[in-house]
């Protein structure tokens, strides 16, 4: 393992890289360590508790990474975020996710309200039958508009969905096939969902759909259409009926807009009161981590923590287990939120990162991944910081035993990590002193999984901040864009194997 990765020039990188690093069981000597560490976070739908105990930070670290976050204006960045003004320069915006939730500028807060307004007006018309009768809707979108409404449809409505969702993403075409064959296209929508309304395979599978419901006898498929974009005029020139665009700010970034309308499938599929139930338990998190100052701030005392791995003990991954199956979509989606927030090399300034920005972020379902990747956690040469999620209250109504042993592997997972074991035979020796965090949540409802999201939005905006990187661009997705448009458009040249390979397939 790197000790040092790459050039630390800030004299505050530089302190906090010479402070002793003390090991969990040592730091765990200390009595009142796992008071320090851990927080019982009272939200509205129950609470849920944050322990960073085991982890490797220290008095020391905290205090070296407050003054960090001092140095790189922390409180103010935090401001200017809430308050809707730039934090977004490379793109010139701000970036307003929060106002989706109730807290931010007025006069967003307000729009966000009205959009909210007009959602619900249109869930509840399609509930009540006044489009006729819906069962199903295909929601084509890919990345931050497909994403989130996977995830919480998928975590929150198992079993009373209102209408079953079906989020299509791939431009591979078995994708929409999948769901045109769980589909009657009579009592299908379509929902196309594009920030942008642009995006080329959301695009192309928006136009397979029209063309499957007219293939199956819908007149009017336009008819069955909902655009949820930010470019309202383009969803109009498409075709849509403008009583059917619910149009989003373009402030609100395309991984942030679960909450806008691109969560018009999880209002849907859960009803409205369950989605506003997901805006205030976001809302909740908004407040903390506002209000909370230092290490009480539990989305920066995790960001230390994340800092910590990633600069100070040069660790390049970090991994989210969920021990709950409704949650097996999080990894996917805290994928796209931490990499593309924060996968950068520049600065917001465009200056030179001072050393590695976001590590990659992966995970799994416990207790699945115990028997298939935690060999690496436990006795790899990688050290991975580990989340660990679970709920108190079950998901299911099987026996007992399901849910104990789910918990209890979960918490005996955290417990090895630590401990380790010693052993005279070195294939069975455990190192130990690995590091884990765990999230325990009462009970898994709308509100806790709106605060868990939030919770790791405003961790993944504290780390770029330690960083002074912009977490709310995304060029780094352009030119692969560019090329497979140029292939589309034909004529240009490649280099030998990409020339080879598109030579092969025929395409070009
Ligand atoms: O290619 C990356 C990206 O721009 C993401 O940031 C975004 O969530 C996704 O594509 C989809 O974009 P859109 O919502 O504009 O279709």
């Amino acid at each position: 393992m790197t000790d040092l990765p790459g050039d630390l020039p800030t004299a505050l990188w530089a302190e906090l890289a010479a402070l002793p690093r003390p090991t969990l069981s040592a730091l765990f000597g200390d009595p009142g360590r796992l008071q320090r560490f851990s927080t019982a976070l009272d939200l509205p739908g129950g609470t849920i508790r944050f322990d960073w105990s085991k982890t490797h930070l220290d008095a020391a670290h905290v205090a070296g990474f407050e003054r960090l976050a001092r140095s790189t204006q922390f409180a103010a960045r935090r401001a200017a975020l809430f308050a809707g003004e730039i934090v977004n320069p490379s793109e010139h915006r701000a970036a307003e996710h929060t106002a989706q939730r109730g807290l931010g500028k007025d006069t967003s807060v307000e729009e966000a309200a009205a959009l909210h307004t007009r959602m619900r007006g249109l869930v509840e018309a399609i509930h009540d039958g006044v489009l006729g009768e819906v069962k199903h809707l295909i929601h084509i979108g890919i990345g931050g508009s497909a994403l989130g409404p996977k995830l919480a449809i998928d975590a929150l409505a198992r079993e009373d969905s209102r209408v079953a969702v079906h989020v299509v993403s791939n431009i591979d075409g078995c994708a929409l096939e999948e769901a045109f064959a769980a589909c009657d296209p009579a009592t299908t929508m379509i929902a196309v969902a594009s920030k942008t309304f642009t995006t080329m395979e959301t695009m192309t599978n928006a136009a397979s759909a029209l063309a499957w419901l007219g293939d199956n006898g819908i007149e009017d498929g336009f008819g069955r259409v909902v655009a949820l974009t930010a470019a309202p005029e383009k969803a109009v020139e498409w075709g849509v009926d403008e009583t059917r665009v619910l149009p989003f700010p373009a402030s609100v970034g395309g991984r942030y807009s679960l909450w806008s309308s691109i969560g018009f499938p999880i209002a849907l599929a859960l009803g409205w009161e369950q989605f506003a139930e997901l805006l205030d338990g976001a809302a909740a998190m908004d407040r903390h981590f506002l209000d909370e100052e230092g290490p009480a701030n539990l989305p920066l005392l995790a960001a230390f923590a994340d800092q910590f791995y990633s600069r100070l003990r040069g660790c390049q991954t970090r991994a989210c287990f969920a021990y709950d199956e409704r949650l097996r979509l999080l990894p996917f989606y805290l994928q796209q939120l931490e990499m593309e927030s924060n996968g950068k090399s520049v600065t917001a300034d465009g200056g030179a990162v001072h050393g590695p920005t976001a590590p990659i972020t992966w995970g799994g379902v416990g207790t699945d991944a115990q028997h298939a990747v935690f060999q690496l956690l436990h006795q790899g040469t990688n050290i991975v910081p580990v989340d660990f999620i679970a709920a108190i209250a079950p998901g299911d109504v099987l026996d007992e035993a399901h849910h104990r042993i789910l918990l209890s592997n979960c918490f005996a997972q955290g417990a090895a990590l630590m401990a380790g074991k010693a052993s005279s035979d070195p294939a069975r020796a455990y190192p130990g002193d690995r590091p884990s965090a765990t999230m325990l949540i009462d009970e898994l409802n709308p509100a806790t999984l709106g605060a868990l999201i939030a919770f790791h939005e405003h961790r993944t905006f504290a780390n770029a901040v330690l960083m002074e990187i912009n977490p709310f661009d995304q060029w780094g997705v352009e030119l692969g864009k560019e090329i497979a448009n140029a292939i589309e458009a034909g004529g240009s040249k490649f280099d030998a194997s990409t020339a080879a390979l598109l030579a092969a397939a025929g395409i070009g």
